[in-house]
Parts: C-alpha cells; sequence; structure tokens
C-alpha cells in the first residue's frame, strides 16, 4: 500500500501506473473502514490492476455538526486494514493507494458549487439531511477529477447515494463505470457501518431487529399492502421497547425516522406493488438507536 496525503503525489502515481497500462478502480470512503468497505476494494481490485482507496470525512456532506464531530476517525487502524487485504490479495505489491488529504487539501478555496437531483433527492434521505446529496456529489466529482478512474463503487446500503452517484455521472458525462456492490451483514443480519461502532452494547445487542423486521416486511410483501407493510414496519421498530422491555433498559430504543417503499430505479415512492413491477421495489430505513442513526435496506 502507498499512502498519500497531496492530490499532486496521488495524480503523478496515478499517472505513472496508467502510462503503464494500468487500469485504476477508485472506492470513496470516509474511514472506520469494516468489512462492506473491504468487499469494494475486493471487488475493486478484481477489476482493476490499481485501486485508490480515499480516507476522508468530507465536512461538506454533514448537516449536523455533532454528527460531523462525532463519526469515527481511525486512520492507522484503516491503513492496517489495508495492507492487511493488499497483502491476502497481491502480497508484497503496492496495489493499493490509500489518498488521505486534509481538508485544506481537497478544498483549498471555500466550495460554491452546489448540485440538484430533483426528485431522486426530495424523498428520504433528502429532506432528513438538507445539503447532504449536494455535499457528497462535490467531495465524489473531485476525486473523479483527480484519479479519473476507469471504475468506481458504492455500497448498496446507501442506496439513495447509489442513485444519486449514478445521475451525477449523467450530468456531468463522465465515462466512469458505477459498480454497485452488495450490503455486508454481520452474522446477526446487522448491516456493516461505520456509525456501528459507536453504539452501547445494549444497543448493538437489539440492533440486529432493523434487518429481521425488514426480513420479515418483505414475507408480508407477498399478501398485503405496500402501506400496510409501511405502518406495520413503523410500529413493530417504534414499540420495540415495550414489547421487548427486558431487553431495553435506561429508555433505550428505536426510534424509526422514516421507512419508504419506493421504486428501485426513480426512488420514488410506490403506492402499490404493481407500480415497481418493472424496476423492483427496495424498502429503506432510518432509524436513531442510542444516539446514533442507521440505515438500512431490503429488496421485495
Ligand atoms: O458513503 C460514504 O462513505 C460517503 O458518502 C462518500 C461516498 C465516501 C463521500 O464522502
Amino acid at each position: 500500500m502507498q499512502k498519500f496525503t497531496t492530490v499532486a503525489s496521488l495524480k503523478q502515481a496515478v499517472a505513472n501506473a496508467k502510462s503503464e497500462g494500468k487500469t485504476v478502480g477508485l472506492v470513496p470512503t470516509m474511514g472506520a473502514l469494516h468489512e462492506g468497505h473491504l468487499s469494494l476494494i475486493r471487488k475493486a481490485k478484481e477489476q482493476n490492476d490499481i485501486v485508490v482507496v480515499s480516507l476522508f470525512v468530507n465536512p461538506i456532506q454533514f448537516n449536523n455538526k455533532e454528527d460531523l464531530a462525532k463519526y469515527p476517525r481511525t486512520v492507522d487502524a484503516d491503513c492496517e486494514k489495508i495492507e492487511k487485504l493488499e497483502n491476502e490479495l497481491q502480497p508484497g505489491s503496492n496495489v493499493i493507494f490509500a489518498f488521505i488529504p486534509s481538508v485544506e487539501e481537497m478544498y483549498p478555496e471555500p466550495v460554491k458549487d452546489e448540485y440538484h437531483f430533483g426528485p431522486l433527492e426530495e424523498v428520504m434521505e433528502g429532506p432528513q439531511r438538507p445539503g447532504h446529496f449536494s455535499g457528497v456529489a462535490v467531495v465524489v466529482r473531485r476525486l473523479f477529477d483527480i484519479v479519473e478512474p476507469k471504475r468506481a463503487y458504492f455500497g448498496e446500503k446507501d442506496y439513495q447515494q447509489l442513485a444519486i452517484i449514478r445521475n451525477l455521472i449523467e450530468q456531468i458525462k463522465y465515462p466512469i463505470e458505477i459498480v454497485a456492490c452488495p450490503i455486508v451483514r454481520a452474522d446477526d443480519g446487522l448491516a456493516l457501518s461505520s456509525r456501528n461502532m459507536r453504539l452501547s452494547p445494549e444497543a448493538r445487542a437489539i440492533a440486529p431487529a432493523i434487518n429481521a423486521t425488514l426480513e420479515q416486511a418483505a414475507e408480508m410483501a407477498e399478501c398485503e399492502d405496500v402501506d400496510d407493510v409501511k405502518e406495520w414496519v413503523m410500529d413493530t421498530l417504534g414499540s420495540f421497547h415495550e414489547v421487548n422491555a427486558e431487553q431495553c433498559p435506561n429508555g433505550l430504543k428505536f426510534e424509526p425516522e422514516y421507512f419508504e417503499i419506493v421504486n428501485a430505479k426513480t426512488l420514488q415512492p410506490i403506492e402499490n406493488w404493481e407500480d415497481a413491477a418493472e424496476d423492483g421495489a427496495v424498502g429503506c430505513i432510518a432509524v436513531w438507536l442510542d444516539g446514533v442513526r442507521l440505515i438500512d435496506v431490503v429488496k421485495f
């Protein structure tokens, strides 16, 4: 693994690799790497000669200062994980470039760019996190401009983000293939997330109920209406602490922010299953647990 902290040094190394005919894949991350990120890096290494992994907590995509301050920063542990993975994939090589810029390096000038995504950002995360997707688009475009990768890798857990990035590619017309990678889950079903490390042991113990509820919702979808499934999911998680009081000490509870069932491509809420017969339907949820905001997705 090679580490880069400046745009110029990374660009030079990427240019050298490309001049040798090597293909370059990009895995944008905010660090605090877990198996989900490592699965993106693995996939990227399968499909490219060189993989650039960015580790950058992007301040302009946080609409909540406290969330930004609390976001885990574990650069040394992240680099160790990348080195270990590189040794498994291609021992003794320098095929993974870790890009760890400062905020000043990424944004030497105040950021004025804004991106808009129409109906795609008017649902779910959009209204809850004003400015979030524009901030994501700014940093992703900056990374695209620096690396000019052949392919870029994003996880399906951030389902709406993935649709936004695909739309960004259409808007800016870059010839970059966006590769979507499946959610990686812990053995108990909890979707892996950098935020999980902020959960208390009690909260971590009940967190798998999110996925379990979504899996049951997928079964219900075979015979229940969209609205009934939506209501059931919100009620089940919202009343979890009452039904399972012994597992929820000290006021611990799920506070579901939204659960939407949307067309898998347009992300517009559907009213009937037939509305998504062609594109498929997905259910997207955001839940607060123990002061930590968790998201998850189920395909119907
Ligand atoms: O998904 C993330 O971790 C971030 O939103 C991304 C894509 C790395 C941009 O900061």
